[in-house]
């Protein structure tokens, strides 16, 4: 009997894939001239794909064509040159091939034993990555699939050493007091996310205020760690973020790193947006000192053009990770040596893909050089938008900051001098103005921004890193959120 039946023939295989690059080469060549993303109706999106479980298999024709009319053109373009939203998560082209790479040779990176060349090129990637990041020290690391998930891990291990009881044995319900996180009012949600898995409760993560220009203060942390001591809570963990995610503000990690030290608190830094951005020749200088704390986490799939997913996690205490996650039941024991060690004792994954090829292809293929190169031209660009910005009369900076994220807030002088309008009124009418430019950009598919909420006020964010976008793409960016503010200005303010 045939074993071939509902899988391609190895030359169906080939001539598949080959048709498949045909069209990813059509669609890169043309991604700029398509939109970053089409209007559809959700009815109707989930009507189109929501078809019974198929019971023969179909042809691969029929599935790329499905893939290209139904899927695609409802998709947001993250590789748009024209993305400029949330932070970009870009996929370079041996990105995309290795990933393809990956998924063929499906390696299980759990054990050295079951994937011997790919835990020994983590350990290789792992040393690079936190080369590219300043960060040249021991450490143990390891590939997870993103920040959140290293900021959860990071927090457990932190948990675990500074309790002050064996919380794997006797859980957190075992212990005295209570065990307390801080981070500033900045961080990002993943924190909190942790927090919660933690079973530490939001009410022991202690959120510090941030300066003016966002970033944590350090008086408020010592304030708040000395506090909390003579109260009879235990902190276990600070964590610093660089590149915060609403205006990509940096704590001060030095001061906190000496808070930190003195108090015996493990410091925990999330440089998920912001750490490769040291190999920009115009940044140099500039960024934090990352190697101060004792976890930290950089992401390659955000500004190394790594496809999704893929975050570096370190840990400069040895041994803590393992402390938390090694646990090895009979199916799972190797016979590590002196050389060799098991990725699943660094984190809660067991079955784990082959992440660091990806990161290896796009390393070598770029280089160091070319990485920085890169990077460089994205804070390039970001500073000719600022300055443009920031010579028009009608649009705030309401922040400053070093990284390509520009936060801009349209505040037309026919709103700010109007005296018939309380602060209160204004505010809130600058707020419903810059919310609408926003939605009607995104709308316009000619490119796509996201928001925040700030001291100031409403936001829009132009994050800018995407591989493909140059200096006319953002000319564009500027040209379209002049004539759509315009518009919407003659609406609510005529
Ligand atoms: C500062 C920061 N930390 C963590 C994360 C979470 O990253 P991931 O999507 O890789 O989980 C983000 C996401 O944007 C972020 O901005």
């Amino acid at each position: 009997m045939s074993t071939d039946f509902g899988d391609w023939t190895e030359s169906a295989f080939e001539d598949n894939g080959r048709e498949l690059l045909a069209f990813l080469g059509d669609h890169f060549a043309a991604i700029r001239e398509n939109p970053v993303s089409e209007a559809c109706d959700t009815a109707e999106l989930v009507e189109s794909l929501d078809s019974p479980l198929p019971e023969a298999g179909v042809e691969f024709s029929a599935l790329l064509r499905d893939t290209r009319e139904k899927v695609i053109p409802r998709l947001l373009q993250w590789n748009h040159p024209s993305f400029f939203g949330y932070f970009p998560t870009c996929a370079s082209f041996p990105g995309v091939l290795a990933e393809t790479l990956t998924a063929a040779l499906n390696v299980n990176a759990m054990l050295w034993k079951t994937s011997p060349a790919a835990s020994a090129l983590e350990a290789v990637v792992l040393r690079w990555i936190a080369q590219l990041a300043g960060c040249p020290g021991e450490a143990d690391g390891v590939l997870v699939t993103g920040a959140s998930l290293a900021n959860l891990y990071a927090l457990a291990a932190a948990r675990d050493a500074a309790a002050g009881f064996d919380v794997r044995e006797r859980g957190l319900a075992g212990g005295a007091g209570r065990l307390r996180v801080y981070t500033s009012d900045q961080a990002h949600s993943s924190v909190d996310k942790a927090v919660i898995t933690l079973g530490l409760g939001l009410d022991n993560l202690v959120r510090i205020p941030s300066d003016d220009q966002y970033r944590m203060r350090p008086d408020a942390l010592e304030a708040a760690i000395t506090h909390d001591r003579d109260a009879g809570f235990t902190p276990v963990a600070v964590v610093a973020t660089v590149g915060t995610t609403s205006v990509a503000a940096a704590d001060p990690l030095g001061p906190i790193s000496d808070i930190c030290t003195r108090h015996g608190v493990w410091l925990h830094v999330d440089a998920a947006y912001a750490g490769f951005y040291g190999l920009s020749p115009r940044l140099s200088g500039v960024l934090e000192d990352l190697s101060v704390g004792d976890s930290l986490v950089v992401n390659p799939q955000k500004t190394l053009f790594v496809p999704l997913e893929g975050a570096a996690l370190y840990c400069r205490r040895r041994d803590a990770l393992a402390n938390t996650f090694r646990l090895v039941p009979e199916y799972l024991t190797s016979d590590p040596d002196d050389l060799t060690f098991d990725f699943m004792d660094r984190s809660a994954q067991l079955g784990r893909s082959f992440k660091a090829l990806k990161m290896w292809w796009v390393i070598r293929t770029f280089g160091r050089a070319g990485l920085a190169a890169r990077l460089d031209h994205a804070v390039a660009l970001a500073e000719d938008l600022r300055t443009i910005a920031a010579s028009h009369p009608d649009w705030e900076l309401p922040v400053s900051s070093p990284y390509p994220l520009v936060c801009l807030r349209y505040q037309p002088r026919a709103v700010m001098s109007d005296p018939g309008l309380t602060d209160e009124a204004r505010r809130s009418l600058l707020d419903t103005l810059n919310a609408s430019i926003l939605a009607d950009l995104n709308a316009s598919g000619r490119a796509f921004l996201s928001h925040s909420v700030i001291r100031e006020g409403y936001v829009l964010r132009v994050s800018i890193g995407n591989i493909r976008t140059g200096a006319d793409d953002v000319r564009r960016l500027w040209d379209l959120l002049c004539v759509t503010a315009e518009k919407h200005l003659a609406e609510v303010h005529p």
